[in-house]
């Protein structure tokens, strides 16, 4: 799997060789380099979304511990993820603020193609609270939005519909970083969203399946996902407020996202259908300086990745 991708991406690379290697890997992998749009997402692959985590780990340790607001590690994990996009042909740009004396860095990164005036934007928190590496909270969907965007690259992908992402700075301070985004936005590009995708907290070490209920159409590809799974989900009924896509449904665009559960305690009933532990919290690291590499569940991480790519995949053909 892995091998082929790397050889379709060269293959795109060089253009005159794609023919050649869409022969050598076979129909159904060789029409997604030549032909537009593919309904079915490829598989993210988990290992290299903990790959990414690690380096965020990496660069927290290297600056005081944290990637904060502010600080070093923040700007650190911004030019990593950044860094990453570029090298996959994405058109990535840092829109910066200013808060609490700091300058805070949304980036944010465009797929090429794809009808600008139907777009799906997909965004995560990429800023961790001072105490900590915040690698669940929220390095683990800056993780898997990052490893989607890349598999989008690799698979050459040609959706009907423009695709947008965003790592947003200090939302750990009131969603700050996505309010600017959606403060600035010209009303006209506003109404070019037909959706924000939200992910915030995914690989939570005691984890639950909570699907936004903010807007129905998003709500069931997501709940679709995970019943094709056999995996129970629940509704998040809590998170309104409480992360980045808050400003974009105040903004009117519709809404949808995924969570693994923060400091609420899990129940009997709970870990029942989810396994783990009833009466500790779906993070007990939340918001600490042990939400290190160590304080994520490998299963919750490769479910929720691919879920988000399914559903960009399904949301943007
Ligand atoms: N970053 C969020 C916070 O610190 C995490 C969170 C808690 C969340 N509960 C949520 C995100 C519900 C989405 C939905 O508050
Ligand atoms: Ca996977
Ligand atoms: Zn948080």
């Amino acid at each position: 799997m892995t091998r082929s991708v790397r050889i379709r991406r060269a293959a795109l690379a060089t253009g005159a060789c794609t023919a050649l290697a869409a022969g050598l890997l076979g129909t159904a992998s060789g029409a997604q380099a030549t032909a537009p749009t593919a309904a079915t997402a490829p598989d993210i692959p988990v290992a290299a979304v903990k790959a990414h985590l690690q380096q965020l780990q990496s660069i927290a340790e290297a600056n005081g511990g944290n990637r904060a607001h502010g600080g070093p590690g923040y700007k650190a994990s911004v030019d990593y993820i950044k860094g990453k996009l570029d090298a996959a042909g994405f058109t990535t740009s840092v829109q910066e603020f200013s808060h609490g004396g700091s300058t805070g860095y949304n980036l944010v990164a465009d797929w090429p193609g794809g009808s600008a005036d139907h777009t799906v934007m997909t965004g995560a928190h990429l800023d961790s609270v001072k105490a900590g590496p915040g690698v669940n909270d929220n390095g683990s969907a800056s993780a898997a939005i990052l490893e989607t965007a890349l598999a989008v690259s690799r698979e050459g992908f040609k959706p009907a519909k423009h695709l947008r992402f965003a790592w947003w700075g200090d939302e750990e301070d009131g969603t700050v970083g996505s309010r600017h985004y959606v403060d600035t936005l010209a009303a006209a590009d506003r109404a070019k969203l037909d959706a924000y995708l939200n992910f915030d907290m995914i690989g939570s070490p005691n984890p639950g399946y909570f699907v936004y209920d903010d807007e129905p159409r998003l709500e069931k590809v997501f709940k679709d996902w995970f019943a094709a799974k056999n995996i129970a989900t629940e509704i998040e009924t809590e998170g309104d407020g409480r992360s980045d896509h808050a400003p974009f449904k105040e903004a009117g665009v519709p809404v949808g996202g995924l969570f693994s559960g923060a400091e609420r305690v899990k129940t009997d009933e709970q870990a029942k259908k989810w396994g783990g532990t009833a009466g500790k919290p779906f993070d007990p690291c939340y918001h600490a300086a042990c939400d290190t590499a160590r304080n994520i569940d490998e299963t919750a991480l490769d479910n929720n990745s691919d879920a988000i790519a399914d559903a960009l995949w399904k949301l943007s053909s």
